[in-house]
């Protein structure tokens, strides 16, 4: 069965480009993206497609084919729910701040708020995919809310975890490692996992879609990504070994990682993993595990977080150390703020909790991003609540000249992996800053020797 018309609830990191892909490759299906967020909708409308709310390599050209045609951008949430036969929801799901589960569980409150919505509008049946991250079980809260509020129609409920990375979205979408749908083992399930399989065979090989039942779905997307942040913090978790020892973490990694058996992906040390999955769908595991009385295994997988906390408060405190433990009144400048390359997101950003650290030695913080704005950076520590915004104002500067943003330095660290670093005329960064000058390469994204004959002191991240 083909449908005609679908839906998304949440016109996020996810959500945006993930529709913006299935309607051009889908030039038939209509696809309309709803948002609560008048400003967000309005930017993915802006006729100038490089003023779109997420940056995200190729994602103005898929959308500048599409929009318009098959792809709608709309704050009208009750008419795109009535019109579309599958609604996705791709709401945001934080980490509980308050009550029963704070600080770990998923705050489902945005969840909920769509199946509600869903079945007050809704008139005839829906297919209701889960595109946010959700703990396991969720499906059945949903369909709880659905069946027991709705106006007496047919709602199937389908998981179909997203496994784009942030920088490399609009790759990911159109070429794969897999598709995952869930469903149920009804009748009805199964041919709502063939409606949904039909939208992605347009373009995804039929042998890389995988189906299973509901909650390995879900419990699949949280474990994909509990692993891929243990290798993070497991190769972190040797970088201060090597540093005392005198092996090298670059070292270590190629050696190992051309055991196919291991293999060499997400081997790179660095300053520890943010983004707006691996903490928290990390937390939630562990949250599940604890409410099922798993100890062990909560405590486990609770480990890859501290690892990855004690990497942040590390590399602060080895800049303090090596600034002869006095930062007070010095300049440090950040280049990269976002939690990764390619990317304007800093959600959990390790220089947010970096800056924070060494703000409280009093030190002043000039950064340099190529995407982030001053205001989202403002608004990052704001969020932390560590001290008032107009403190956090006179220590953090924001510089949109990375040369300029050096003056006077007395340490550089580098935060984001931007390949534009890279290519800078280091000599004249060493001239504009102040002597000694310092390099803390969270990345190892630098040439070593050729910054320690320019005369910088150079530190790599475990070696
Ligand atoms: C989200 C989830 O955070 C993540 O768990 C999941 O894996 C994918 O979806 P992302 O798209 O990055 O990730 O979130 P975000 O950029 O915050 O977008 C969510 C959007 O939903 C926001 O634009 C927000 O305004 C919107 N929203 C939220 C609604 O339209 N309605 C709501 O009730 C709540
Ligand atoms: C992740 C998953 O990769 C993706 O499949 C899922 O859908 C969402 O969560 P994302 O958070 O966008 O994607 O970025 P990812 O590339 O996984 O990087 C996460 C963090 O780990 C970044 O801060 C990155 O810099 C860090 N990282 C990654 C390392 O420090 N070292 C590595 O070797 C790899």
């Amino acid at each position: 069965m083909k449908i005609k018309s679908i839906c998304c609830i949440g016109a996020g990191y996810v959500g945006g480009p993930t529709m913006s892909v299935i309607a051009q490759k889908n030039p038939q299906l209509k696809v309309t993206v709803v948002d609560i967020n008048a400003d967000r909708i309005a930017a993915w409308n802006c006729k100038d497609l490089a003023q779109l709310p997420i940056f995200e390599p190729g994602l103005d050209k898929v959308v500048g084919e599409a929009r318009g045609q098959n792809l709608f951008f709309s704050t009208e949430v009750d008419k795109a729910i009535d019109e579309a036969e599958m609604i996705f929801i791709s709401v945001n799901t934080p980490t509980k701040t308050y009550g029963a589960g704070k600080g770990m569980a998923a705050d489902l409150q945005y969840v909920e708020l769509c199946a509600r919505q869903i079945a007050k509008v809704s008139k005839s049946d829906k297919i209701v995919v889960e595109k946010s991250t959700l703990p396991v079980k969720t499906a059945e809260a949903i369909k709880d809310i659905l069946d027991n509020t709705g106006n007496g129609i047919h709602f199937e409920i389908l998981s179909n975890p997203e496994f784009l990375a942030e920088g490399t979205a609009i790759q990911d979408l159109e070429a794969p490692d897999r598709v995952l749908i869930g469903g149920e083992p009804t009748e009805t399930g199964q041919e709502a996992i063939e409606v949904l399989k039909n939208i992605y065979a347009t373009w995804v090989p039929e042998s890389q879609i995988i189906t299973t039942n509901l909650w390995s779905s879900e419990l699949s997307k949280l474990t994909a990504n509990a692993f891929l942040a243990q290798r993070v913090s497991s190769i972190n978790a040797l970088t201060e070994l090597c540093e005392k020892t005198g092996a090298n973490i670059t070292e270590v990694a190629n050696a190992i990682g051309t055991d196919s058996r291991i293999g060499s992906k997400f081997l790179n040390a660095s300053v520890g993993f943010g983004g707006s999955c691996f903490q928290k769908d990390i937390l939630n595991l562990v949250y599940i595990c604890k409410s099922l009385g798993l100890n062990q295994a909560a405590d486990y997988w609770e480990q890859v977080v501290i690892m990855n906390n004690h990497q942040r408060t590390r590399f602060a405190n080895q800049i303090v150390k090596a600034l002869y433990g006095t930062v007070a009144d010095k300049k440090i400048v950040f280049f990269g703020w976002a939690f990764k390359k390619n990317t304007n997101d800093t959600r959990e950003s390790a220089a947010i909790y970096i800056a924070d650290k060494l703000i409280e030695e009093h030190a002043q913080i000039q950064v340099y991003d190529p995407k982030v704005t001053a205001l989202q950076m403002q608004s990052d520590l704001n969020y932390l609540n560590s001290r008032s915004e107009p403190e956090n104002a006179k220590y953090l500067t924001t510089h949109s000249d990375p040369y300029d943003a050096v003056a006077g330095a007395h340490a550089l660290a580098i935060i984001t992996e931007w390949d534009e670093f890279k290519t800078y005329d280091w000599r004249k960064i060493y001239d504009n800053m102040s002597k000694p000058a310092f390099i803390f390469d969270g990345r190892n994204l630098l040439n070593r020797s050729a910054l320690e004959s320019i005369g910088f002191l150079y530190r790599g991240i475990g070696q």
